[in-house]
């Protein structure tokens, strides 16, 4: 085997050999660094996209800490809750920072999976056999999308208020249990106290407690089936005879050295951003939630948060109504569909080659449609409607289904080039 990295008891010395000798007869303690880390083998050509999965990780553990801080002082009432915000901007020791951290970390967290996501795109990564690998990530973004909508309703701001009751009276179109499904939700008749009670447990309790799950259930799936890579080779397919692979190199140190640069430029930049633009001109923190919710003061425009801005717009671009059922309900359909279709792709790339780099321009066209879709919808989403950006949210929301339901002729027509056996 090749020479381990880990605290092995035989590498160690002393007390502490004695100790971790002790913790491995009562529990995988070394098997388990070896197999996760040091005697994991990862494909040694990882690049700049690889990142984003421990940056994930690192910005998980920021929203953690950030957020049971923030609950120390966060009141989950009608009366209390905004001012317990700016209690906690104004009074509490470093409770700017806290809040900041936790406000920047929810669009750090998505611009981070946003990226991560668009690499699996690129290098084909969904695709056998690492599907359950990327249903377990759908699932994981469909909970993140869940988690930051109760954050962000728990501030009681007035655009919190406004986006809450938009979104949750999408649930409302639903033909015959609309309306009841609607109170059920809000545990009340309109948005209220007790509406915030429950979303503020989601937030805290239930939601953080899926995420932590999805993600050891990822980091297991990962490490079953090993990474795949921006070449898109099987690197497990060439081994040397004591069954390690030729073009792989020990997670540890190798790649734990690498994630640790990529983490520190990374909170520099984060730390940038919480300390001179946290509101990032309204795109993270928008202006009406600097006022109180008013049931009776409708924002001038109302819009989610960035993030969810391509599926807003999605959902305002369908227009009309269909088979008697309500435009809106249509709107709620596509939006749902948008957020969704994507767990189907390992079953819609029917191509040869895993990776853009051997893929043809059919191939790469339509991922630079896709990518391009999903920008301009996620700026046509801030703003107000208008004739011009209805008719352009509707072109871009076709582009954007294209790239997914053209995908098995597309993928299989594709003029790809010949992979290489091993990584160049
Ligand atoms: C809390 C959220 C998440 C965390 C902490 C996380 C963490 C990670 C880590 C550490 C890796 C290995 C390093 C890397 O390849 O970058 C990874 C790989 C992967 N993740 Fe995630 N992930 C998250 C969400 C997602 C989501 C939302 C998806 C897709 C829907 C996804 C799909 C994948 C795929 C396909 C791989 C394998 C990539 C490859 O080997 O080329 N992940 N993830």
């Amino acid at each position: 085997m090749a020479e381990s990295n880990a605290p092995a008891p035989g590498r160690l010395t002393g007390p502490l050999r004695r100790l971790v000798a002790w913790l491995d007869e009562r529990m995988p303690l070394t098997e388990t660094i070896e197999y996760h880390a040091t005697k994991y083998y990862a494909p040694k050509n990882f690049n700049f996209w690889y990142y984003f999965g421990v940056l994930a990780l690192v910005v998980f553990a920021i929203q953690i800490l950030s957020g049971i801080w923030l609950t120390m002082s966060y009141v989950p009432s009608g009366d209390g809750a905004f001012a317990s915000v700016e209690y906690i901007m104004r009074d509490v020791e470093y409770g700017w920072l806290i809040r900041y951290l936790h406000s920047t970390g929810a669009s750090a967290f998505f611009l981070v999976i946003y990226l991560h996501m668009f690499r699996a795109l690129a290098y084909g990564s969904y695709r056998a056999p690492r599907e359950l690998l990327w249903l377990i990530g759908m699932a994981i973004y469909l909970v993140m999308m869940a988690e930051g909508f109760f954050g962000y309703v728990l501030t009681w701001g007035n655009m919190s208020f406004w986006a809450a009751q938009v979104i949750v009276s999408l649930a409302g179109a639903i033909p015959f249990v609309g309306p009841e499904l609607m109170e059920w939700i809000r545990g009340d008749y309109g948005m209220s106290e007790i509406t915030l009670n429950r979303f503020f447990a989601l937030h805290v309790v239930a939601l953080p407690l899926a995420l932590a799950g999805l993600v050891f259930l990822h980091m297991v799936a990962l490490h079953h089936v090993g990474s795949n890579n921006p070449e898109g080779v099987d690197i497990k397919k060439h081994k040397d005879p004591q069954g390690v692979p030729l073009d792989g190199i020990p997670f540890h140190p190798y790649y734990t050295v690498h994630d640790f640069m990529a983490t520190v430029a990374f909170l520099i930049l984060f730390c940038a951003i919480v300390f001179f633009a946290p509101e990032m001109f309204g795109y993270f923190i928008e202006k009406p939630n600097f006022e109180e919710a008013d049931p009776l003061k409708t924002p001038e425009h109302i819009a989610p948060v960035w993030y969810y801005t391509p599926f807003y717009a999605m959902l305002r671009a369908t227009t009309f109504p269909l088979f008697g059922l309500s435009a809106k309900f249509w709107g709620l359909i596509v939006m749902a569909a948008a957020i969704v279709i994507p767990a189907i792709l390992p079953w819609l790339d029917r191509g040869k080659v895993k990776s853009i780099r051997y893929k043809g321009l059919l191939s790469r066209l339509m991922l630079a449609m896709l990518v391009v879709s999903f920008v301009v919808l996620g700026y046509l989403g801030t703003i107000p409607p208008s004739p011009t950006a209805t008719a352009a949210a509707q072109v871009f929301t076709v582009l954007y289904f294209a790239y997914f339901l053209l995908m098995p002729w597309y993928s299989r027509v594709d003029r790809t080039r010949p992979v290489p056996d091993r990584i160049p």
